[in-house]
C-alpha cells in the first residue's frame, strides 16, 4: 500500500508559474510512490480576516487551479480541511503538549503580528499546531513544502517527539522535501515571483497578457539598442529559457544575444510561444472546471470520504494513548 502524506494549500489567490515549478510539479511526481492528501486548508485561512460569502468560491477556485495544473484526484486525495473534523480534534490534543514560548518564537507568527497588529488572534498563534495536526493525522513521513515552511516542519517534529515521549511512540517525525526543481525570479528580474509584487505570469493569463507581460519585461540592462551585444547570463528572460526552452533554442538565443545577431524581442518570442503552450491548456481546463462547480464539489466530497477513515484510525490510537476514550469508543 502506498503511504500517505499531507500537503496543505491555502485557498487564496491565483497560481503562477513559480508555484507550478515549485510545488505542483513536485507533487505530481510524488503521486506515483505515495497516496498524497492535498488539503485545502480553510481553517487556516480563517486566521486572517475574510468575507464568509467568498470562502466557498475560494475553495472551489483553489481546487480548480490545482486540478488544472495536474493534480490527479484518482491517484491522490484532494479534500477540504473542514470536511474532516479530526484535524481540529488532533490540534487540540497537540495544543496540550505545545509550550507557548515555543510558538511565540516561530518567525511566521512574528511576521503576521507585524503585518496585522490589530488581528492577533489565538488561531494565528496556534496556526503551526493545526498544521502539525494536518501532517501527523496522516502519519506523514515526508511533506513537500516551500522553504518558508521549514520552521513549521521543525516545530511539527518537535511536537511529534513530545507527544511520543509523553504518550508512547505514535507519530513518525516528518521530513520536509524541498523542491529540487528550477527556480525563476519574477518578471522584474529582481524578486521571487509574488502576487503582492505584481511580477507574475499566472496560470490563467490569456495569450495576450502573456505576450504583453513578456514583451515588456526587462532583459540585460546594458543592452540598450538592437545592435548592442548582450550578456545572456545577466538576462532574466534567458533564465526562463533555461527552464522552458530546448538546448538548440538556448544556444540560438545565447549566441544571437552575444553577437547582436537577434534582438531581445526575437528571443522573447520563442519564450512567449512556450509559455502559451504551457499555460493555455491549464487555463482552459481551469475555466472548464469552474463552469462545473458540482463536479468540483463531488471531487472534494469524495476526497473527504477517503481521508476520513485514515484520520479516524489515527485518532482512535491517539485517544487510546491519551486515555480520553473508553475502550471501544475511540473510533
Ligand atoms: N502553512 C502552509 C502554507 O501557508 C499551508 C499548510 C497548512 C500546510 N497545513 C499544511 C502545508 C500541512 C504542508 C502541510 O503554505
Amino acid at each position: 500500500m502506498r503511504k500517505n502524506f499531507f500537503s496543505g494549500i491555502q485557498p487564496s489567490g491565483r497560481l503562477h508559474i513559480g508555484n507550478y515549478l515549485g510545488a505542483i510539479k513536485q507533487w505530481t511526481a510524488l503521486q506515483d510512490s505515495y497516496e498524497p492528501v492535498f488539503g485545502i486548508v480553510d481553517y487556516h485561512a480563517m486566521t486572517a480576516r475574510y468575507d464568509p460569502s467568498e470562502m466557498q468560491g475560494r475553495v472551489l477556485d483553489a481546487a480548480a487551479s490545482y486540478l488544472a495544473a495536474g493534480l490527479d484526484p484518482e491517484r491522490g486525495i484532494m479534500m477540504v480541511q473542514s470536511h474532516v473534523p479530526e484535524h481540529v480534534e488532533l490540534a487540540w490534543i497537540l495544543n496540550c503538549v505545545t509550550p507557548m514560548g515555543r510558538l511565540s518564537r516561530i518567525p511566521t507568527f512574528k511576521e503576521k503580528v507585524r503585518q496585522n497588529p490589530d488581528n492577533v488572534n489565538m488561531g494565528l498563534f496556534g496556526y503551526p499546531v493545526l498544521m502539525a495536526a494536518d501532517i501527523l493525522l496522516y502519519r506523514s513521513e515526508i511533506v513537500p513544502v516551500g522553504e518558508d515552511q521549514v520552521p513549521h516542519l521543525e516545530f511539527t517534529r518537535e511536537i511529534a517527539r513530545r507527544f511520543n515521549n509523553t504518550f508512547g511512540e505514535t507519530f513518525p517525525e516528518p521530513a520536509e522535501v524541498l523542491s529540487s526543481g528550477a527556480r525563476i525570479l519574477g518578471l522584474d528580474g529582481v524578486d521571487k515571483m509574488s502576487k503582492s509584487l505584481d511580477n507574475c505570469l499566472y496560470l490563467d493569463d490569456t495569450d495576450e497578457v502573456i505576450t504583453k507581460k513578456l514583451s515588456t519585461a526587462p532583459t540585460d540592462p546594458a543592452r540598450k539598442r538592437r545592435d548592442d551585444p548582450g550578456n545572456p547570463d545577466v538576462c532574466n528572460i534567458y533564465s526562463y529559457h533555461k527552464v522552458f526552452s530546448t538546448p538548440e533554442e538556448l544556444e540560438h538565443c545565447a549566441e544571437g544575444c552575444r553577437t547582436a545577431g537577434i534582438g531581445c524581442l526575437d528571443c522573447k518570442n520563442i519564450l512567449i510561444e512556450h509559455m502559451k503552450e504551457l499555460i493555455g491548456p491549464i487555463r482552459e481546463k481551469r475555466t472548464d472546471l469552474l463552469a462545473r462547480p458540482e463536479e468540483l464539489r463531488r471531487i472534494l466530497r469524495d476526497g473527504g470520504e477517503r481521508a476520513r477513515p485514515i484520520a479516524r484510525a489515527t485518532m482512535a490510537e491517539v485517544k487510546e494513548r491519551t486515555g480520553v476514550a473508553f475502550e471501544g469508543t475511540a473510533g
